[in-house]
């Protein structure tokens, strides 16, 4: 495990008490858009990209989901979802890897939930590791923060959280949509939600053509 990269320093508590902060709302829509994309869709195969504590993962229809992998950085992360859905979802498998730099295939997803995850990883590797865990025709719902002219970490108090501006950074929406493009995934979908301090919250809908 990577020991360098600031969210393994992260205690999830502290994780999840910036994101329901109420200057914040982030975990509520968070939720809320994985159960909207994953009632659409009704996927057998699913990857979560960057998952912390499982945020959504009561939305995962078990009667339909063959396999559910899901990826996150920090292991205490992983430790702490398994506790709370492990007994639930049968079909889940947790990699801690670094989504950066790893090469693990550990699915063939027709549906990939991105959420907040290109912020700290480069958009190319994130393509690259994706592209190795996909199916043709697969889904991907990518979300990412729009600043809006206001700070990239809102203060709620938590202090461990502000280490992770040092590796933030605001996604570039053309350069999204252009490396999308070069690995084959055209966007069918766009909404934009709007966060109590000003924020947004942009979700895109890809889909993974045969290049
Ligand atoms: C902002 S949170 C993502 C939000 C989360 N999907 C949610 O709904 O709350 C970023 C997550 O990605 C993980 N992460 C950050 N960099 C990573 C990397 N290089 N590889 C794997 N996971 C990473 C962090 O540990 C954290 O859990």
């Amino acid at each position: 495990m990577d020991n360098i990269n600031p969210w393994n320093n992260i205690p999830l508590a502290d994780y999840e008490r910036h994101m329901e902060h109420q200057d914040v709302g982030q975990a509520k829509l968070l939720n809320h858009l994985t159960g909207k994309y994953l009632t659409k869709y009704n996927p057998e195969n699913i990857l979560f990209l960057g998952i912390s504590g499982g945020n959504g993962f009561e939305h995962i229809d078990t009667d339909t989901a063959k396999s559910v992998c899901a990826i996150d950085i920090n292991e205490t992360y992983l430790e702490e979802t398994w506790k709370r859905f492990g007994e639930k979802i049968k079909q889940l498998t947790l990699v801690s890897t670094d989504i950066g730099s790893s090469d693990v295939s550990c699915i063939k997803a027709d549906f990939v939930w991105a959420a907040l995850i290109f912020e700290y990883v480069e958009i190319e590797k994130c393509f690259e590791f994706i592209k190795h865990n996909t199916a043709t025709n697969a889904k991907l719902i990518v979300t990412i923060q729009s600043n809006n002219g206001v700070q990239s970490v809102s203060q709620t108090g938590v202090e461990s959280i502000k280490s992770v501006a040092s590796i933030f950074k605001t996604v570039d929406k053309k350069n999204l949509q252009k490396t999308a493009l070069s690995f084959g995934f055209e966007c069918n979908g766009l909404e934009e939600n709007f966060l109590p301090n000003g924020k947004s919250l942009l979700t895109y809908e890809l889909t993974k053509k045969l290049i």
